[in-house]
């Protein structure tokens, strides 16, 4: 985890109007010099705030779009400030308010793990060209989307995972796909592949992955043993349970929930996918949703004329989105008021560079 220095004295404890007052002050004297980007499962009185709010996907995109502003405040989590990082100029600075806000998931791969990975696979089929395509869920550090430029594959989100997914077979025998084996697995199971017979689970705590050779030559993919606990959380029961006391309800799931709670949902997809489905809805409508509980109890107060709930009753945050808290984004934005920098996430050049080729194919294939 990266490491946050305490926050000053005279940021503990405020009281949420003055945090309001002081983060809005600080914006109107930053002016057109910050751009502030919120993802979706950022507490309210953190998307009050930010002049763009989306998914990964989207805020990637939203990141490249202001190449006068010489801040980006990136609400969200470490992964996200990265690829921002990577994807913007060298001269605009990228902030993320508490370096202490990763990614469970993302932790779950390293790129000692991944490279030894790849060597084990080369150990089994020979040169991997061809042979196996990397590619990476936008939920990982950016020393693994550098692995995966340098091999020619590519990063996807949520919103393009399919044409991800396509892409890799077209040019390999089968993909590894990291870190999340649920997002993996839904996706080619939506792309006709049979999770049984075309997928394994590589774990990256055994030799070979727990797999045997043969396994490895059959699979087409390769899914690293990861997970979002968050969306681990949703259950099948859930569904039933919801179903039984709203006939009638439509069910919206994220991807890295379970294949068999995509499966019992309506519908799924991206948050920014759940969002518009959401806003589509017609008055009277009722929804069960299965993703992070900032971003549902959002929709249910944007949404009045619908019924918007949380598929789990013992709902609880991404715990590492909440930590950005608005006494960090003030701290963080009056400190660039003043002229000091801090908490900048800057990805090395030798990184960056090869990571860069592999978000750019990820922009390049159409959601
Ligand atoms: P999105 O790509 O839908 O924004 O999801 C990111 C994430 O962290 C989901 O848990
Ligand atoms: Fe990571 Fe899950 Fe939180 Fe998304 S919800 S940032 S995948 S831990």
């Amino acid at each position: 985890m990266n490491v946050q220095e305490p926050l000053p004295k005279e940021y503990q404890g405020l009281e949420p109007d003055e945090l309001r007052e002081r983060i809005q002050a600080a914006k109107r004297a930053l002016g057109g010099r910050l751009v502030v980007l919120g993802h979706h499962y950022q507490r309210d009185e953190i998307i009050e705030h930010a002049d763009y709010r989306g998914d990964s996907y989207k805020l990637a995109k939203d990141a490249s779009r202001h190449p006068e502003a010489e801040f980006i405040v990136f609400c969200g989590v470490h992964f996200m400030a990265e690829s921002a990082d990577i994807l913007t100029p060298e001269s605009q600075k990228v902030i993320l308010p508490n370096l202490a806000a990763g990614c469970s998931m993302a932790d779950m791969a390293s790129a000692f793990q991944v490279r030894r990975c790849l060597r084990e696979l080369e150990g089994v089929l020979g040169p991997l060209e061809g042979k196996v395509m990397p590619v990476t869920y936008i939920n990982s550090a950016a020393s693994l989307k550098a692995i995966v430029g340098e091999r020619g594959g590519t990063v996807c989100t949520s919103t393009n995972a399919p044409a991800a997914v396509r892409w890799a077979l077209e040019r390999a025998e089968r993909l590894l796909f990291f870190p999340d084996q649920h997002l993996g697995r839904n996706t080619g199971a939506a792309l006709g592949f049979d999770p049984d017979a075309d997928m394994a689970v590589w774990d990256p705590a055994k030799p070979l992955g727990g797999l045997d050779p043969d396994t490895i030559r059959r699979s087409r993919f390769l899914l690293w043993k990861g997970h979002c606990s968050v969306h681990m959380r949703f259950t099948v029961e859930q569904i039933e349970e919801a179903r039984r006391r709203h006939p009638g309800v439509r069910v919206v799931v994220h991807p890295e929930c379970r294949r068999e709670v995509v499966q019992a949902a309506d519908l799924y997809g991206s948050t920014e996918f759940i969002v518009k489905t959401i806003r589509a809805g017609k008055p009277g409508d009722v929804w069960a949703v299965g993703t992070e509980i900032n971003l549902v109890n959002r929709l249910a107060g944007e949404h009045p004329e619908q019924t918007v709930f949380c598929l789990d009753p013992e709902v609880c945050p991404c715990s590492t989105m909440y930590r950005i808290h608005p006494s960090f984004l003030c701290w963080a934005l009056e400190s660039l008021a003043q002229g000091r920098v801090v908490n900048q996430v800057k990805v090395p050049p030798e990184i960056a560079a090869p990571a860069r080729l592999a978000l750019d194919r990820m922009l390049e294939l159409a959601g």
